[in-house]
């Protein structure tokens, strides 16, 4: 496994193996590594002849400093780890290799009108430009012929499938499932930021949404909405920011089962000032 931190060695790199007729697939991630980011290795090793990880804590991404700051960084850790994974080359850019000229320079991320302005976007302003911006920088660098994103950050998801297709980016987007605790808790660098009490509570979030899957049938949107947040709220760890049903293409809010034929239902959480997000398909129930 080779490690590069600046953009022309990586580009040498891969070049060298597009010419020897690889596929490259490619895993964006922020570090803190776990076994959702492996899955994602696995995937991509799967589908693509080298994989490529790239470790970088996005600072345009981040609305809130404080978040930024705290957010784990175990850069020998995460080296480790994809060590022993099927991994080819990984990428540790500086902010400055990315960023050369600033961050305030978003040129040519297409706007992506409401998917960016709902849920993760209504609260996190900026959120998914800064995500965009970075993407499309790292698929620039590494050319990658498939990607892969976790299906934990949906609205993520979507959104990047939303701005490659936009942008005609010769890039197959793959997404692979939420990989969970063994007590149901999505994997999440985060995670690790929760103290001993929170973590116990923190799998009260995919209770609530398993309650809302088995039981759409049985209750409206609103009532449902209404019973999954007391679930959340009954234990004091947790507050939940939304919880909301959309479709799961386009993302348009439902407020009616009959709205949709595929709905999803997405939720953000604090524990303490840990902020958790979770999402599951509701209809159909069983996919
Ligand atoms: O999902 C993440 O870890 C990040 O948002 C990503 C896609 C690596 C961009 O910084």
């Amino acid at each position: 496994m080779k490690i590069f931190d600046k953009i022309h060695d990586i580009q040498d790199e891969i070049r060298t193996q597009k010419a020897a007729g690889f596929r490259i697939g490619f895993v964006p991630t922020m570090g803190a590594l776990h076994s959702g980011h492996l899955a994602l290795v696995r995937q991509a090793a799967l589908e693509c002849d080298r994989v490529v990880v790239s470790i970088f804590v996005n600072p345009t991404q981040f609305n809130n400093p404080e978040d930024l700051k705290n957010y784990p960084r175990m850069p020998e850790a995460d080296i480790g780890k994809l060590r022993s994974a099927s991994v080819s080359d990984v990428f540790i850019p500086a902010t400055h290799e990315i960023y050369p000229h600033g961050t305030g320079t978003a040129e040519g991320i297409p706007d992506a009108g409401s998917l960016a302005t709902v849920m993760e976007g209504a609260f996190r302003p900026g959120h998914f430009q800064g995500v965009m911006q970075v993407v499309k920088r790292l698929f620039e660098i590494v050319k990658p012929d498939a990607a892969f994103f976790g299906e934990k950050d949906f609205q993520q998801l979507t959104i990047i499938r939303f701005m490659t297709r936009e942008l005609g980016l010769p890039v197959v987007i793959a997404s692979c499932p939420t990989i969970r605790e063994p007590d149901g808790l999505a994997m999440s660098s985060r995670n690790l930021l929760l103290s001993e009490e929170q973590r116990k509570a923190a799998p009260g979030i995919y209770k609530a949404l398993c309650f809302v899957r088995d039981n759409q049938g049985i209750f409206s949107v609103e009532e449902i909405k209404k019973r999954a947040l007391a679930m959340i709220h009954s234990n004091v760890q947790l507050k939940a920011e939304y919880l909301e049903f959309a479709e799961e293409d386009t993302l348009h809010p439902v407020t009616d089962w009959d709205e949709a034929s595929v709905i999803r239902c997405f939720t953000a959480v604090h524990a303490g000032k840990i902020r958790l997000i979770d999402n599951i398909r509701v209809i159909p129930a069983n996919a």
